[in-house]
């Protein structure tokens, strides 16, 4: 007989995680008059982008901090948003910095990011919090790698030892998660596209991170039985109706008959991701005001 998997509810996972937060936010008002805030800079009018920071601002204010939004057009210079960017630097209000990407194609993204003061960069991907992570020093970490491995460690109780396949290169979540990984004392391997024999790789996987963007392209036979899969694919398909659903990286229809535990799309790390920016502010704004990081 076989057992579906263990459904991981990231929408509940990132609900309680957002209260820590607003809890954390009042103690920091009430003992220190320190009120987070996060800015965020949109280019442009990329549908998927503008709903991001939407739902970015109204969970801000939520969580009790101070939100600044800055709507660029779409023919902005890259000179005028890295302006913004040293603005937003220097101003003692705003303690974390998300500039969201995609940019339009004539702007350098890598210069903006770079042009982000590291301390605010609560997105973690300035190259000086990218290097710190991997040398293991105190760093602002990727947001939705951070939502992995909460909602992996949640799933699993220790991590130690652990066999992690991450499947997915990319500096945004890959190579991140892959780092944190190591740090919890798992035997990580990254795996991509071009990687030999992909579905016995991932089939050696305690914990399982897909993060390729293609649509359920790993299947239930690529899964260890009882392993823990952790989905950050949020891929947007047609149906033969002509209507458009949500699926992820992994057939989690064949996959949940297999796996332990299993993260669905939607409802699973997508949700985290938000949560642990606010996350990242508030550790972001201890760090800038000199006070303790609350435990989050
Ligand atoms: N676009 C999609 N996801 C993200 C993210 O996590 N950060 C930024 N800056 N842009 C994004």
């Amino acid at each position: 007989m076989t057992t579906e998997a263990k459904l991981i509810d990231g929408k509940a996972y990132a609900a309680g995680l957002r209260e820590r937060v607003a809890g954390a936010v009042a103690q920091l008002k009430a003992d220190h008059n320190l009120q987070p805030g996060l800015a965020v800079v949109l280019v442009g009018e990329d549908p998927a982008s503008q709903v991001y920071v939407r739902n970015k601002h109204k969970q801000t204010l939520e969580a009790g901090m101070n939100s600044f939004e800055h709507r660029l057009d779409a023919s902005t210079s890259g000179d005028d948003v890295l302006a913004l960017v040293e603005q937003l630097n220097n101003d003692p209000a705003v303690h974390g910095i998300l500039v969201q990407l995609p940019l339009p194609d004539h702007i350098d993204s890598e210069k903006v990011i770079n042009t982000i003061s590291p301390a605010k960069d609560v997105d973690g991907f300035h190259v000086i919090n990218a290097g710190r992570l991997a040398t293991g020093q105190d760093a602002l970490v990727a947001c939705t790698p951070v939502g992995c491995v909460l909602l992996a460690k949640d799933a699993m109780g220790d991590l130690n030892g652990a066999n992690a396949v991450v499947v997915g290169r990319s500096n945004i979540v890959g190579k991140p998660v892959a780092q944190l990984l190591l740090q919890e004392n798992c035997t990580v391997t990254i795996a991509h596209s071009r990687t030999k024999d992909l579905p016995g790789v991932c089939r050696g996987a305690d914990l399982l991170i897909a993060a390729v963007g293609r649509p359920e392209m790993i299947k239930g036979d690529w899964v260890k039985p009882g392993a823990c899969v952790i989905d950050v694919g949020i891929n947007r398909i047609e149906r033969e109706d002509g209507k458009t659903r949500l699926v992820g990286d992994v057939d989690f229809g064949s996959a949940k008959q297999v796996a332990g535990s299993i993260t669905p799309v939607p409802g699973g790390v997508g949700p985290m991701t938000i949560a642990c920016l606010l996350r990242s502010t508030v550790i972001a704004a201890c760090a800038q005001a000199g006070v303790a990081t609350p435990d989050l």
